[in-house]
């Protein structure tokens, strides 16, 4: 496991976003995205950062969603939209928004066939952002949530229907996942991440095909850790 802790949040998003670039620019062409806050200066960074070229063949996927519609303020791909992909023109057609509008048990599934049909079989995507909730919860695997069970799916409903949320065997066939949390308030679900035993919070059982997570953190989020 990677630990990289930086000054502050900006120093945070600023290496975050050149990693993004690294790994687009070396074919990591399948991306998963982070919704919450976290990561919006992030995708900002990103898009100023991006030279002609290096969006050829991406495809975005998202790790949850918030059901509500596409333009509603609690949209992770409202969020992701107005930081990174409007101002970078990033074309539309290898977006794969999960539809938050309609019921959740059908955005679900059809989130899994877009995903399928891009990443192949097994399927297999290159990059995961994710972010860490003050209670361990990663995309919307929240601590005693019954999506944690799920074995199969790679996306389902979560939070009463509030949330669609990518699963385990979605997130542990990503090739690389990098946890990106800033501030104080993070700092006991990340120790608790990296040093209780694995499945004290959700975030400790994502298991990346392509080894452990990287943790990128802002020395807040990092003050407990050994
Ligand atoms: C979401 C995210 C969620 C988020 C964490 C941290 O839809 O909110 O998928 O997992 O990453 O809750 O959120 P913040 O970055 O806003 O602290």
């Amino acid at each position: 496991m990677t630990v990289e802790i930086h000054d502050d949040a900006e120093a945070l998003a600023r290496a975050a976003a050149e990693m993004v670039l690294r790994e687009i620019r070396a074919g990591r062409k399948r991306l998963l995205l982070a919704g919450g806050t976290t990561p919006s200066h992030t995708y900002e960074l990103v898009g100023r950062g991006a030279q002609p070229g290096d969006y050829k063949g991406v495809h975005i996927f998202f790790g949850d969603e918030r059901a509500v519609p596409p333009d509603h303020v609690e949209s992770n791909y409202r969020m992701v939209r107005r930081a990174w992909l409007d101002p970078a023109r990033f074309p539309p057609e290898r977006v794969h928004r999960i539809r938050g509008e309609i019921d959740p048990e059908r955005a679900a599934r059809l989130a899994e066939e877009d995903l399928r049909a891009v990443a192949g079989e097994p399927v297999g995507l290159d990059l995961a952002l994710l972010g860490l909730g003050t209670d361990g919860h990663t995309a919307s695997l929240f601590p005693g949530s019954e999506a944690l069970a799920e074995s199969l799916r790679l996306y389902v409903p979560a939070r009463e229907g509030r949330r669609i949320t990518g699963t385990y065997p979605l997130l542990n066939c990503v090739d690389r996942v990098v946890f990106l949390v800033s501030g104080a308030s993070k700092a006991e679900a990340v120790r608790s991440a990296l040093h209780d035993p694995p499945g004290t919070v959700p975030a400790s059982l994502v298991q990346p095909r392509g080894g452990a997570a990287t943790w990128l953190l802002d020395r807040e989020a990092a003050s407990l850790l050994d």
